[in-house]
């Protein structure tokens, strides 16, 4: 019989249990979004905007990995944190997360049918709706995390309100998402050439920066040191970099049945990607190194961290 590699083993158990953990947090967060949408209270409960409620449901319960959520949990698991702490400002990410989608998926912006595998939260229902559902779900995340259930101690709930809200904002998502449009060239005659370096910070901006808080606010719930904090934020770097380059090779190879979401589109918008300054090739090397730069990161944390670590693999393989 063959002989197993040890090591090989370890990590197939550990993708494994990656997905195990992924699906059990997507489950959860499911149910605590649904649950907490439901319940939230109206004032005077005189005029219910129904239709708000149906098109904020529609965009942040219909699927998606939720891997965001999950590291939040994940990072927050390594300094035992209760997981229904961990799992509230899991559902304040995914909600900002959801919101940036329906956002981005509009007309004005990256102009799609498809999210998810189903029509867009605009297509669904119309752009006006998307637009408050999105504004809904951006401060819904706010409500959520300074709620006593996020956290006991008020000071780690107003940390987390910073830093979700400096990663969201001018400085993280939606400024990145400005920096994505102008690439296009749609505020000036011709498209600005961007070096390597300017995408990186564009997309370090647009999609880092709410992967990255995912695994800062494990460490903020956590009340980790500073170096342990240090190891997290620098993994949740190198994770954000990888997620939008393998989401940008998806877009050149992937296939929208399985994507659930238009291919094909980057290029022709003159979306500026690593994989189009670099070419696919040198850009999934570069993936590939990310990916072990994200895994070294947690080398002080043992094996406590191979869920996280499985987690930068899979960024990386993922066909979805
Ligand atoms: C898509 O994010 C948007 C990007 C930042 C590239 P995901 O690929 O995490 O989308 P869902 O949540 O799984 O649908
Ligand atoms: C968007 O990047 C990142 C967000 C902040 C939503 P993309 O525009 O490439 O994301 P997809 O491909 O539409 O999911
Ligand atoms: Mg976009
Ligand atoms: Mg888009
Ligand atoms: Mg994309």
């Amino acid at each position: 019989m063959a002989r197993v590699d040890p090591v090989k083993k370890s990590a197939v158990h550990a993708d494994a249990t990656f997905q195990d953990r992924l699906a059990r947090v997507a489950r959860d967060t499911q149910a605590l979004l649904d649950r907490l949408l439901a319940t939230t209270p109206i004032d005077g409960e005189r005029a219910r905007p129904v239709r708000l409620l149906d098109v904020m449901r529609y965009a942040s319960l219909g699927g998606g990995k939720r891997l965001r959520p999950f590291l939040v949990v994940e990072s927050a698991a390594l300094f035992d944190v209760s997981r229904q702490n961990s799992l509230m400002a899991g559902a304040a990410l995914e909600c900002v997360h959801c919101y940036s989608l329906a956002h981005d998926d509009l007309p004005a912006m990256d102009n799609d049918d498809l999210r998810r595998g189903r029509p867009t939260a605009h297509k669904a229902f119309d752009e006006a709706s998307a637009i408050l559902a999105g504004d809904g779900l951006l401060t819904f995340a706010f409500d959520i995390l300074s709620r006593p259930e996020t956290h006991p101690d008020v000071e780690v709930r107003l940390e987390l309100v910073s830093a979700l809200a400096r990663a969201a904002g001018l400085g993280g998502m939606v400024g990145g998402q400005m920096l994505d449009l102008a690439a296009e060239g749609r505020f000036d005659a011709a498209p600005p050439e961007l070096s390597e370096q300017d995408v990186k910070v564009l997309q370090a901006m647009k999609t880092g920066a709410l992967l990255r808080f995912g695994c800062l606010a494990g460490s903020i719930l956590g009340k980790a040191n500073p170096s342990q904090r240090a190891a997290l934020e620098h993994y949740g770097s190198a994770l954000g970099e990888a997620f939008q380059i393998a989401d940008d090779l998806l877009d050149v190879e992937g296939d929208p049945a399985t994507v659930g979401k238009a291919t094909g589109k980057d290029a022709a918008a003159h979306k500026a990607t690593l994989v189009g300054v670099l070419g696919p090739a040198a850009a999934r090397r570069r993936l590939e190194n990310l990916v072990s730069e994200a895994q070294a990161a947690l080398s002080a944390f043992g094996s406590d961290a191979d869920v996280l670590k499985a987690a930068a693999r899979f960024v990386a393989t993922r066909t979805a």
